[in-house]
């Protein structure tokens, strides 16, 4: 099963897979995590020029090629094989953060990202996406806040990007509420996990019971 979690900088991603991945290891789960951009020595390579602060020349489309580039060796190298043997793969964003990003953020074609993606990833969806749902304010806010974590070329961005950047998720889990799990970030951490793991684990028994 192929489980992708997506949401605004400082949604608290990173920290919920992280404890979903234990807590599935311990329910005997053979668990893969990994993160976009990155995840490969490739995909790590292009992360960097993504992130450099020294990058401002950086194009929008040449940015949303770099992310895509990443995702198709994180797709080919180690999602699919991960995949193929039943391991469940958690990733911290996948193609959603394309239109979401790219597409609503800095308003690039949206028909023209899906036409990437789909050559990118060769048709791979995840079976379901969670969504950590924080207003932008605040998500910027723990971001910044943050000590020790790094500020990069990424992170330059305005409220109203972010803003366009919330509606964009809110588009897309509208048209696919079926695959989407919206799960409200701003409660504590204990709430937010307990919310994640069953969330997940419904649809792995939802799985289960239908290759029986
Ligand atoms: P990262 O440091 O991994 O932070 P986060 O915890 O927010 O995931 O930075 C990833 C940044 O890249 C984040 O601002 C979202 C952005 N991004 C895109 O713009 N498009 C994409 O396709 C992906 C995967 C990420």
């Amino acid at each position: 099963m192929f489980v992708t979690f997506e949401g605004l900088d400082g949604s608290g991603k990173t920290t919920q897979i992280h404890l979903l991945a234990e807590h599935l290891r311990r329910a005997g789960w053979t668990v893969l995590t990994s993160r976009e951009p990155g995840g490969t020595r490739i995909g790590n390579g292009i992360r960097q020029l993504l992130l450099d602060v020294a990058h401002t020349e950086m194009r929008a489309r040449a940015e949303a090629l770099l992310f895509n580039a990443a995702r198709a060796q994180l797709v080919e190298e180690v999602i699919r094989p991960a995949l193929a043997v039943g391991t469940v793969v958690l990733c911290d964003r996948f193609a959603d953060s394309t239109l979401a990003y790219q597409g609503f953020g800095h308003q690039q074609d949206i028909a023209e990202l899906e036409r990437l993606i789909a050559y990118a990833t060769g048709g791979l969806r995840p079976d379901l996406t969670v969504y950590l749902d924080l207003p932008p304010e605040e998500g910027i806010g723990r971001n910044r806040g943050a000590t020790g974590s790094e500020w990069n070329r990424l992170d330059a961005q305005e409220l109203s990007f972010y803003q366009r950047v919330e509606a964009g998720y809110r588009h897309l889990i509208a048209q696919e509420p079926r695959r989407w799990v919206v799960i409200d970030a701003g409660r504590p951490r204990v709430d937010v996990q307990r919310a994640v793991v069953r969330a997940v684990q419904g649809r792995l028994s939802a799985l289960i019971d239908r290759a029986n």
